[in-house]
C-alpha cells in the first residue's frame, strides 16, 4: 500500500478471541461459551454495574480528563500519590503510551518469546528496534533477558504473570534482575492478572521498586473486576515518568461510565474473592481432567490454562467451535500443539471438558 507509512506494513493484526456472537451466526447455535480471553466468567462486579446505570444520564457531558476520583480513590488503596498514576483505556493503551513516550526510534525493546502480543505491535509502531529472548520452560528467563541490555536499551517488558503461558516469575528472581537493570532502562511490569498472581506466596511485591524512577507497572479492571468492555486500566510509576506519560495520552481516553464503574469496583472486594475462588477451583478441575486424558499442561498462576493436545490445535479448535466453545488456539505464538483456555463457571468448565474430549477423539 503506498499511502501507507512504511514501517506499519509488516505490522500484524492483534487477532482477538472469536466474538460469541460470530461463532452463533456461522455454526447457527444458541448456546456458544467464551473461554478465549481471558475475561471473568461471573460477569462484571456488580457496584460497577449499579454505578455505571447511575451514570448513564451523564453521556452528554465529556468525562473528567483527569479521571480525578478514581486516581485519588486508588492512590489512596496502593498507598501512592495520584501524580504516581495514570489511566489507560485498558492496560492495553498504557503499553502504547509508554513506548509513545519513552521509545526513540531504533531504541531497543526487549521482549519474551511467548506472551503477551500487544508489546511487539506497540514496538514496531513506535519503531523501535525489537529484541526477542527466549522463555525457559514456558517462563521468563529473567537472566538471558539482562545479559541482552545495551546502551541502547529503552524499555523492557515483563508480563507477570505472563500470557499465555500463565506462569510468573519470583520474588526472588525479579530482585537478581532488578540489581544490574541501569537506571535508563525502563522495566515495564504488566501485572494484568496481579489479582490472581498475588495468590502465589513467592509472588513479587514490585511496588517496592517504584522509587527506582525507571519502573512502570500497569494493572487492569478487565480481569479480576470484570469489566474487559468497559476498558479500564492503570500504571504506577514515579510522578516524573507519569508526568511524560501524561503528553501522550489522549484527553479523554477513558470514558465517563469507566471512571465510574472502576471507582465503585475498587469496593468490590467480594467480587473479587469470589473470582479467586471460582478460578482456584476452576483451574484444579481442569489440572484433574487433564491428567487423566493424559494431556500435559502448564501450571497457571492466572485465570487461564495452556495445554498441549499433541495434535494441531487448530483442528481441535474448529471441532470445539461447533460444539458451542470457544477457546484460543496457539498458533499465534507458535505452539502448534497448544490451546489456551480460561476458567468459566462450573458448569462451563464441564461443557468444555465434555467439548474437548469429543473433540479429540477426530
Ligand atoms: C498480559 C496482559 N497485559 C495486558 C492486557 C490488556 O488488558 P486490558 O487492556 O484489558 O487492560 C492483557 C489482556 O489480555 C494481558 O493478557
Amino acid at each position: 500500500m503506498r499511502l501507507a507509512r512504511k514501517h506499519i506494513l509488516n505490522i500484524r493484526n492483534y487477532e482477538p478471541g472469536k466474538p460469541i456472537e460470530e461463532v452463533q451466526r456461522e455454526y447457527g447455535l444458541k448456546e456458544v461459551i467464551k473461554m478465549a480471553s481471558n475475561e471473568n466468567p461471573l460477569g462484571p462486579s456488580p457496584k460497577a454495574l449499579s454505578a455505571i446505570r447511575k451514570n448513564l444520564k451523564k453521556l452528554n457531558r465529556y468525562p473528567d480528563s483527569s479521571s480525578f476520583y478514581l486516581k485519588e480513590k486508588l492512590a489512596k488503596q496502593l498507598h501512592l500519590k495520584s501524580s504516581n498514576l495514570i489511566m489507560g483505556n485498558g492496560s492495553d493503551e498504557l503499553i502504547t503510551i509508554a513506548l509513545r513516550a519513552f521509545a526513540e526510534e531504533g531504541e531497543e525493546v526487549i521482549i519474551a518469546e511467548t506472551t503477551f502480543l500487544i508489546y511487539v505491535i506497540a514496538a514496531q509502531l513506535a519503531k523501535a528496534r525489537i529484541i526477542i529472548v527466549p522463555m525457559k520452560n514456558f517462563r521468563y528467563d529473567l537472566q538471558a533477558m539482562k545479559s541482552r541490555i545495551t546502551n541502547r536499551t529503552k524499555l523492557i517488558f515483563l508480563a507477570n504473570p505472563d500470557n499465555p503461558c500463565g506462569t510468573y516469575v519470583t520474588e526472588k528472581e525479579v530482585a537478581a534482575f532488578m540489581k544490574d537493570v541501569p537506571d535508563d532502562a525502563i522495566v515495564f511490569f504488566d501485572e494484568a492478572y496481579f489479582e490472581f498472581g498475588r495468590q502465589e506466596k513467592d509472588y513479587p511485591d514490585t511496588m517496592k521498586y517504584l522509587d527506582r524512577k525507571n519502573v512502570i507497572i500497569s494493572r487492569t479492571f478487565s480481569k479480576a473486576y470484570g469489566l474487559s468492555g468497559l476498558r479500564l486500566g492503570y500504571a504506577m510509576a514515579d510522578p516524573a515518568l507519569v508526568a511524560c506519560m501524561e503528553k501522550v495520552r489522549e484527553p479523554f481516553n477513558v470514558n465517563l461510565l469507566a471512571q465510574a464503574g472502576g471507582l465503585a469496583a475498587l469496593d468490590d472486594k467480594a467480587f473479587v474473592k469470589k473470582t479467586i475462588k471460582n478460578t482456584k477451583e476452576g483451574k484444579a478441575f481442569f489440572y484433574k481432567e487433564f491428567k487423566k486424558l493424559g494431556l500435559e499442561y502448564v501450571p497457571s498462576a492466572t485465570n487461564f490454562v495452556i495445554v498441549n493436545l499433541k495434535r494441531d490445535s487448530k483442528e481441535v479448535f474448529k471441532k470445539m467451535l461447533s460444539l458451542g466453545v470457544i477457546v484460543r488456539d496457539m498458533k499465534a505464538w507458535g505452539l502448534d500443539t497448544y490451546i489456551r483456555v480460561t476458567v468459566g463457571t462450573e458448569k462451563e468448565n464441564k461443557k468444555f471438558i465434555k467439548a474437548l474430549k469429543e473433540s479429540l477423539a477426530l
